[in-house]
């Protein structure tokens, strides 16, 4: 039996399905991609007229869907339609951690993916391909399974019992930021499933624009798991980094010198060796609380613990910044101006989820300071929302304690700080320009660079007191 694919459904709007069906109706003009969710507010900003404001900042994604949007690609909330039209149906939904119930601060939570199964299997009309694309947790392929496999058996969703499934994990290897150059080029590709027609069919989607030998297939279980690991073995090699960066701090080592030489071993490898105020992103501690609870399940104790040191560091990181800064600052930070520089998870993004900016924002407010916090990209409401328990300030021309403000620059944040501190590495914040900025900054003026971007000389020369992650005390 074959398949033709000549309409795709993605069900999820979000930073994986909006530039994935992007970059696949880009790359396959003959299907029709529609891209739906519950949320009318975001397919409103997916329709957008207004290119610089949609609501995922990608690089390059404004250009595809300057040329797609309306052509092939759509974003619509009709759910119901274009799942009952598709050949080929990508679940691209949110698995957040459990906040409650079994497997609670572990565990993923289902009820996003359960809800989209249970519309698929009410919709969709035929033989139809349903590829597991959201960010996910193991064996969800499984729940997905049972949940079209038990409706559709049923008379209620498949009078005319015409309706069949065929499921495949396909994980989503993208990082934010690199998106579009992710999903054109990919290391790899790969597809999990037990039905041969279904897998090549996904794969000859694929094969409109990725070389044959990068495709990759596999069972459920294991493509599942391919991800889950993948993503725990990033954030360990994150978190090791930064271990040995709060070692060459006391030992006066530094910690770039000690990543390029391990990094030009080619069994280690460069990538993925920059010491930083912790990871972020809405995969990494999802992912490795995943395998936490899943080894768990398995009596795998010696294997959880393991992992759970990787998060261990991570949060170790982000409060021993704070704990820098106010030793650093007279051991007190209370009523005291900090600029914040960036406050998404990395650069090029304007995701927060898990951002280690929050943690060490709500650190410092805890201390009592008060800080202008400027990114070029996290919209205002996002912090409002991420920093919810401490008062926003709006156009204060003086101090408040324990609250915070949002700037439109650089100079801006500093005007009368103590120090900045630069928590994401975007472009803008390795071209400071020191001589201006510090004649707006209360003496004495720090920098504190968790990202080792800033220009250590000049920032000196120009009089700055300057401590950079993994470096010592560089006064
Ligand atoms: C990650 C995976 O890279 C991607 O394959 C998966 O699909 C989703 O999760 P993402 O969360 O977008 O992607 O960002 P990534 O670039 O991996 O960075 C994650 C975090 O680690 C960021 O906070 C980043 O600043 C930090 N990081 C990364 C470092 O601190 N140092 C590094 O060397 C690399
Ligand atoms: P990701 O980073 O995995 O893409 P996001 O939170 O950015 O996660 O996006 C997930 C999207 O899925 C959200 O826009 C949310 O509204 C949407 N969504 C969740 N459940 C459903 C559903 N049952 N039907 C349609 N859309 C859904």
């Amino acid at each position: 039996m074959k398949f033709l694919i000549e309409k795709i459904c993605c069900i999820g709007a979000g930073y994986v399905g909006g530039p994935t069906m992007a970059v696949i109706a880009h790359k396959c003009p003959d299907i029709e991609v529609n891209v739906v969710d519950i949320n009318p507010l975001r397919i409103q900003e997916w329709n957008s007229p207004d290119f610089d404001n949609l609501p995922v900042f990608e690089p390059g994604l404004s250009d595809i869907l300057k040329k797609c949007r309306n052509r092939n690609l759509f974003f619509s909330i009709d759910i119901e339609k274009h799942i009952s039209e598709a050949d080929m149906i990508f679940i691209s939904v949110n698995t957040p951690t459990k906040t409650r119930g079994i497997g609670a601060g572990q565990a993923s939570d289902l009820k996003w993916i359960e809800a989209s199964a249970r519309q698929i299997a009410k919709y969709a009309k035929g033989k139809t391909i349903v590829v597991e694309k959201s960010t996910l947790p193991v064996k969800t392929a499984e729940v997905i399974k049972s949940i079209l496999q038990t409706l559709s058996s049923s008379n209620k969703y498949n009078k005319q019992n015409s309706k069949k499934f065929y499921i495949l994990s396909n994980p989503e290897f993208l990082a934010e930021g690199t998106a579009i150059s992710d999903l054109t080029n990919p290391d790899r590709v790969l597809i999990g499933g037990d039905d041969e027609e279904a897998i090549s069919c996904l794969k000859k989607l694929y094969l409109n624009w990725v070389n044959e030998e990068k495709i990759i297939t596999s069972d459920l279980w294991s493509s599942e798991l391919s991800k889950l690991i993948a993503n725990a073995f990033l954030a360990q090699r994150v978190s090791s980094i930064n271990s040995i960066s709060a070692l060459c701090e006391s030992t006066q080592a530094n910690i770039n010198d000690v990543s390029k030489a391990i990094g030009m071993d080619s069994r280690i490898g460069e990538y993925f060796l920059r010491a930083g105020p912790g990871f972020g992103g809405s995969c990494f501690k999802k992912d490795i609380l995943n395998l936490i609870y899943i080894c768990n399940n398995y009596g795998l104790d010696e294997v959880s613990s393991y992992w759970e040191k990787v998060l261990t560091i991570n949060d170790w990181q982000k409060n021993r910044i704070i704990k820098i800064i106010s030793e650093k600052l007279f051991g007190t930070i209370s009523g005291k101006k900090i600029a914040i520089l960036g406050f998404a998870f990395k650069a090029n993004t304007n995701d927060t989820r898990e951002s280690p900016a929050i943690q060490i924002c709500k650190g410092l407010l805890d201390e009592g300071s008060f800080l202008s916090i400027y990114d070029p990209k996290v919209h205002i409401n996002q912090i409002k929302n991420d920093l919810a328990t401490f008062p926003y300030i709006e156009n204060s021309s003086s101090n408040h304690s324990a609250s915070w403000e949002s700037a439109e620059s650089i100079e801006d944040a500093v005007q009368n700080s103590d120090a900045m501190l630069i928590l994401s590495d975007w472009e803008e914040f390795y071209n400071i320009n020191y001589k201006i900025l510090i004649n707006k900054m209360r003496g004495p003026s720090w920098i504190f660079d968790t990202r080792n971007i800033i220009n250590l000389d000049e920032a000196k020369k120009s009089g700055f007191n300057v401590w950079a992650l993994g470096k010592g005390n560089l006064i």
